[in-house]
């Protein structure tokens, strides 16, 4: 009988080994401890031993017995919880896994560069105020008081649609415009893409961009140009920017000036790229509005003055991240734009 149990359970053990899955170890279970199992034949078994075996060998089927249902048991965890490992392993998601995104663009820097620049006058309370790129020569040059024989006039500096239409060669007219529509005081900038007749070098492209900016009220005087354009200088390029104002000559301003910054690559300290002068390129041009451009658009030039600027937007972009070369804002070299 010892003998018998003895290989039961040693069979048990080998088989329990194998049963590596739910059902092969419920197979088990009914084999073993089932109506018809092993250890169920062993106990029917004591029936035929004597009197004196019998209390040790059932203490040994009773052992046994509880020792297979107890390998059971464990195995039946054992098995479970591998399958939930494999299933938490299977759903894991790897929040570093690549995959291709739909590649998305973004303005392009003339762009972006215009949006600053529009937003720190909004700060500073101006209204934007957008106009057409192709405008008459009335508004472009007539009423901004431009003599008939100004060199900005001519075919070989403007490109004309006929003897009335052109493609605006500055946002001045924008001046025109506003004054003759908006109502008193008018505080506005408008920013947009001019056209010359200019060959393409490494300061010249013949689109480009400017921002106009106009003031006009009762007692608008110089100083408040200063303050105004220092205050934006000072916004978009940091404290340290210092400005330079030199005397110019605009039919529609006067006085006029022509103002320079602080060259970008050196701090001011003088380099090849400013001509170890420490400004950089004029950035703008302005001055008080011209009272005879006033009277034009039917404001009484008595009671009301006025301050006008036009930037180069390309040249305020190209200070801000010194670059040397305009072409690189229009090229579409994927290396340059996607550094911004
Ligand atoms: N329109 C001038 C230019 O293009 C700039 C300017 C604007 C000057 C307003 C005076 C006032 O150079």
């Amino acid at each position: 009988m010892e003998e018998n149990i003895k290989e039961v359970l040693a069979n048990f053990e080998s088989e329990i080994k194998e049963a590596t899955d739910l059902d092969k170890i419920e197979k088990l279970r009914v084999n073993y401890l089932g109506k018809k199992g092993e250890i169920t034949t062993l106990k029917k078994s004591i029936a035929k031993l004597s009197k004196e075996e019998k209390p040790q060998a059932g203490k040994l089927i009773n052992e046994a017995s509880k020792k297979i249902e107890k390998a059971l048991e464990e195995k039946n965890e054992e098995v479970k919880a591998n399958l939930l490992k494999k299933k938490v392993e299977a759903e894991k998601i790897d929040v570093t896994a690549h995959f291709d995104k739909a590649h998305s663009g973004h303005l392009a820097v003339i762009n972006q560069t215009m949006e600053e620049l529009e937003s720190i006058f909004q700060n500073m309370g101006f209204d934007v105020v957008e106009g057409p790129e192709v405008d008459t020569v009335k508004y472009v040059f007539d009423d901004l008081n431009s003599p008939k024989d100004h060199p900005a006039r001519s075919t070989s500096d403007t490109f004309y649609i006929n003897d009335e239409i052109l493609l605006r060669p500055h946002t001045s007219s924008m001046q025109i415009r506003v004054m003759k529509e908006c109502k008193l005081p008018i505080k506005m900038v408008s920013a947009g893409r001019v056209f010359r007749n200019d060959e393409v070098d490494a300061t010249h492209s013949p689109m480009f961009h400017q921002l106009e900016c106009l003031v006009v009220d009762e007692k608008v005087s110089m100083a408040n140009l200063k303050a105004t354009l220092e205050t934006f200088i000072k916004e978009m390029f940091g404290d340290d920017m210092k400005l330079r104002y030199r005397p110019h000559h605009f039919p529609f301003t006067e006085p006029s000036l022509e103002v320079d910054v602080t060259c970008p690559i050196c701090k001011g300290k003088g380099c090849p790229s400013c001509g170890n002068t420490g400004w950089s390129m004029e950035l703008l041009g302005g001055g008080m509005v011209h009272p005879k451009v006033l009277e034009n658009c039917g404001i009484d030039s008595e009671k009301y003055t006025g301050f006008a600027f036009g930037l180069g937007v390309d040249r305020i972009a190209m200070v801000k991240y010194g670059l040397d070369d305009i072409r690189l804002l229009y090229d579409n070299d994927k290396r340059f734009i996607e550094q911004f």
